[in-house]
């Protein structure tokens, strides 16, 4: 009876004691206790921000809210469960000048804390630039723009780092390789078919035919419709044919449609003295003169129109019937406020569902289209950014056997063509005017991610 009294005696003790650190659960209470102190975050530079706080212990990890509100109602997801006390925020689009809020919670099992105090940083600083070489990170042609008188120095070396496709900005246009009745004037583009040649970069040809660059001798031509057209093909003929192997593309025609209502083809004297079908004879010749060259039509506001757009691949459909079409060059020109990234992307899908080439052929973006800034600030410049990573985003995606080339108008702003053509102040390209990087070609490397 004793030992029965003794041993029932024992067995409670146990139970009370299993049951007594049952109930004390002291983890769970060191938990909703221990609530996290934020800290002020650093590195506040447009691509993100670290942040702390104080560990609890036996957290097993914390909720993150960051939200551009200091009411937290909207959030910005992806960073908000951590299992460390610290948050590297880094995603590209914060805006300098733009506050940004965090608060903490610490978790354990089902059981969280009450927020940590709140901490707001403002977005301010901006860090170096990487220098990482396009080509090098790029899975396609990354081009430039060149001119004859500037092939060397800084230019040169950057050209030669970067890039692996070349564009001639403007001697590869009627007026200047024919300036006047029977005399070819072929001396700067000789100058750019060696520097390709010899530094192996790709040459795009451009522009056979393009009206705002036809000699006047051309445009107030003597002579019959058909003595023209004999001109024309002679000369699309001796130009191709000179530089057959060496420029491995051409846009044979340039911006033939008219930008009016129903988008007709533009009344330049080529239609006017050879007809509608003036296209198509030109790369007819074109081809004849150089079967292997890559024929391409280009044009601009390819995206921000949709009736254009239209227009253009009703060209390239005509084209293509006879295989006088290889490709598709749409210009580019646009600004950090449009055209939107389903427009760019209907570009694409309409060229490659048509087994076309896609050129971005002339790239720049407009900072100060409604010229309201005197200097780049850093809010515009990423917001310009935003859109170079954008449109080089939706290049890269493109199926590679349809990717021909990014080809970027200009290296440094101050040489954009731009700025005569607006005639105001802008900053559209990659490269500061001390040949430094600007936050456009982060965006671009940012791109190819
Ligand atoms: C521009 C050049 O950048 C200028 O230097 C030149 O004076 C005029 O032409 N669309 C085109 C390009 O197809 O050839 C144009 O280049 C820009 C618009």
């Amino acid at each position: 009876m004793k030992k029965i009294k003794i041993k029932q005696a024992l067995v409670l003790i146990c139970i009370s004691l299993f049951a007594l650190s049952c109930s004390k659960s002291d983890d769970e209470v060191e938990v909703i206790a221990g609530v996290p102190t934020a800290y002020s975050a650093v590195n506040l530079t447009d691509s993100g921000f670290t942040a702390n706080w104080t560990r609890v212990y036996r957290a097993d990890k914390y909720l993150v809210d960051v939200s551009t509100t200091a009411d937290f109602s909207t959030l910005i997801p992806s960073y908000n469960e951590l299992a460390v006390n610290a948050l590297t925020l880094d995603i590209s689009g914060l805006n300098a000048g733009a506050t940004y809020y965090y608060r903490v919670r610490a978790v354990r099992g089902a059981l969280i804390s009450v927020y940590s105090n709140v901490i707001a940083t403002e977005i301010i600083s901006t860090g170096p630039e990487p220098t990482t070489a396009l080509k090098e990170a790029a899975n396609f042609k990354v081009g430039m723009i060149v001119r004859s008188t500037a092939l060397t120095g800084q230019t040169s070396d950057i050209i030669l780092r970067e890039f692996d496709n070349i564009t001639s900005e403007y001697e590869m246009k009627m007026d200047k390789m024919y300036p006047s009745k029977g005399t070819y004037d072929f001396t700067a583009v000789d100058k750019i078919v060696k520097y390709a040649t010899d530094n192996k970069l790709n040459l795009h040809g451009h522009a056979l035919i393009w009206h705002n660059a036809t000699p006047d001798w051309v445009k107030n031509f003597t002579g019959t419709d058909a003595e023209f057209e004999i001109m024309v093909k002679e000369y699309i003929t001796t130009v191709v044919t000179r530089y057959k192997g060496k420029v491995k593309s051409w846009d044979v025609v340039n911006e033939a449609v008219d930008d009016g209502s129903g988008n007709p083809l533009r009344n330049s004297v080529f239609k006017q003295k050879m007809g509608d079908d003036y296209i198509k004879k030109c790369y007819q010749w074109a081809r004849a003169a150089d079967p292997d060259c890559k024929l391409f039509y280009n044009d601009y506001n390819f995206a921000s129109s949709t009736t254009k757009r239209a227009a253009i691949f009703k060209i390239a459909d005509a084209l293509k019937v006879d295989n006088l079409i290889d490709g598709l060059g749409a210009q580019m020109h646009i600004s950090y406020k449009g055209p939107a990234a389903s427009e760019i992307q209907a570009v694409v899908d309409g060229t490659v569902s048509r087994k076309l080439l896609m050129h971005f052929s002339e790239l720049d973006i407009q900072a100060n289209p409604d010229n309201d800034l005197k200097v780049l600030t850093p809010e515009r410049a990423i917001l310009q950014k935003n859109k170079y990573k954008e449109v080089v985003k939706i290049f890269n995606s493109i199926p590679t056997a349809n990717q021909y080339a990014l080809t970027v108008w200009g290296m440094r702003d101050s040489e954009s063509w731009l700025l005569d053509f607006w005639g105001h102040i802008d900053w559209p390209l990659m490269y500061n005017n001390d040949y430094s990087v600007k936050k456009a070609h982060t965006g671009f490397l940012e791109g190819l991610k």
